[in-house]
């Protein structure tokens, strides 16, 4: 039987990040934007309240959240400020390219310590350069043995946290002649001689969460760095952004959903020409529409999520549930802004704090039209199988029949299934 509820413990651990959502990330969103520094004391209190590191096994001392897990905390946190939730949630997206490939000594090693502090310690993913971004193979940060250290090379950007992380996932190219056959993946600490902070992003929202231009020169890093083989690193990184998808998914499904709430309290408040404005149906048809978009938003991301739990290949569905809870985000964002009319487009209010949000989860972790690229290569993969059991045969091909949508030839099965022949 299909259960749509969530387990106690899911329940529990949404609770926890609802409570903390609201009493530490809705009332200071604003005041953390503005004050432009980095919010390590919210970050402390996500560490301390174990909303961080979610994937971490218990026997190295983390909380070893499932993906649903994740996406509750993703969709609690997108709830309160896409920017604060990207700082809270972006150790989960760096540590799991070596989570995925670690062994049990680089575990002891290089993430336990990630769990079991006092203090939280922050890691930062490095994939994007300049010149590499929707096309993530292209990296060209080098990293070349030498005896028995790696020394690494290169330029990274928009890395969050990449300015307050202890460790930095890189993606490097061990040899360039091999294209994405020759990438790997290093554990880089962010004190090492040669790591640079070139700048940090000035945008246009999410501005309680920074993102930094890292430049590794001449970087040496023992052996034990390199997590997996060479020759696996895009892959990992391919496989790190099937799971992490569905997280930015919960955190579009937060906004969404906040979206909804702000709209609907604000029309149930406002009145103009004597009653209150979602008593209109202009106004109650676009709530329900925003109401739809965040639901269907929430069980795509939730399908997706568990596919991953289920030990099950999730590409397609976490592309699919991306594109669409943070489009949804988008659109939501944007109607409560409509709604509350003047106050929607005014600082007074959240709307456009969240609009402005929303905008980054259509852009970061692969932008809406690589998910849809990513999902379309999929699906095509899919009908290949398919069309064995629909038996499906080509009759128009080129430009020898010039009506395509004209009588095929040949047999035509009927409507109850019987065949019969066509005459010429
Ligand atoms: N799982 C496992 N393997 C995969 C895979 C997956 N999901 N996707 C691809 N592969 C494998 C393929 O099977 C293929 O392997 P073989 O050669 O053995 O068959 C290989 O990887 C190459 O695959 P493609 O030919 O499909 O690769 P591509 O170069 O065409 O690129 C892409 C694919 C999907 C466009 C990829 O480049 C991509 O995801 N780009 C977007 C990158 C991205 O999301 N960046 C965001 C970084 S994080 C961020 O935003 C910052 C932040 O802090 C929030």
């Amino acid at each position: 039987m299909v259960d749509f509820a969530l387990s106690k413990h899911e329940q529990e651990i949404f609770d926890t990040a609802l409570a903390f959502s609201k009493k530490w990330v809705v009332p200071y969103a604003r005041e953390l934007e503005e004050a432009d520094e980095f919010p390590w004391i919210l970050v402390q209190k996500a560490f301390d309240a174990g909303l961080m590191n979610s994937h971490i096994p218990k026997e190295y001392g983390g909380p070893a959240h499932s993906m649903v897990e994740e996406s509750l905390i993703g969709e609690a946190l997108g709830y309160g400020d896409g920017g604060i939730a990207t700082t809270i949630l972006a150790n989960n997206l760096a540590l799991t390219p070596l989570l995925i490939s670690a062994t049990p000594e680089q575990m002891e090693k290089y993430i336990k310590p990630f769990a079991t502090g006092k203090k939280p310690q922050l890691a930062a993913f490095s994939l994007t350069e300049r010149e590499a971004g929707s096309d993530a193979a292209a990296v060209k940060t080098t990293a070349k043995k030498d005896g028995d250290e790696w020394v690494i090379n290169g330029r990274k950007c928009f890395s969050t946290n990449g300015h307050v992380a202890k460790y930095h996932s890189v993606f490097t190219s061990v040899d360039p002649s091999l294209g994405y056959k020759g990438m790997a993946v290093h554990m880089v600490d962010a004190q090492l001689p040669g790591v640079k902070i070139v700048m940090l992003e000035d945008k246009l929202g999410q501005r309680a969460s920074f993102q930094a231009e890292v430049e590794y020169k001449d970087v040496r890093i023992p052996d034990d760095c390199l997590f997996g083989e060479v020759g696996q690193g895009f892959k990992i990184a391919m496989q790190t952004l099937d799971r992490t998808r569905s997280a930015i998914a919960a955190l579009g499904v937060g906004i969404a959903q906040r979206a909804v709430d702000e709209a609907a309290i604000f029309a149930n408040h406002r009145q103009q020409f004597g009653k209150q404005i979602g008593r209109y149906q202009g106004i109650s048809f676009l709530l329900a529409d925003m109401e739809a978009r965040a639901m269907h938003a929430r069980w795509a991301t939730r399908y997706s999520a568990w596919l991953v739990d289920q030990g099950k290949r999730n590409t397609k569905e976490s592309s699919c549930a991306k594109f669409f809870a943070t489009d949804a985000a988008m659109q939501n964002t944007l109607d409560c802004i409509q709604i509350m009319g003047g106050y929607g487009y005014s600082k007074e209010y959240p709307a456009e704090q969240l609009m402005r949000g929303a905008k980054l989860t259509q852009i970061y972790e692969g932008t809406n039209q690589i998910q849809r690229m990513v999902a379309g290569q999929a699906i095509l993969k899919d009908a290949l199988v398919t069309e064995l059991d629909t038996g499906f045969r080509l009759v128009y091909s080129g430009n020898d029949n010039p009506d395509p949508w004209g009588p095929r030839e040949g047999e035509v099965p009927d409507l109850w299934g019987k065949k019969k022949s066509k005459k010429k």
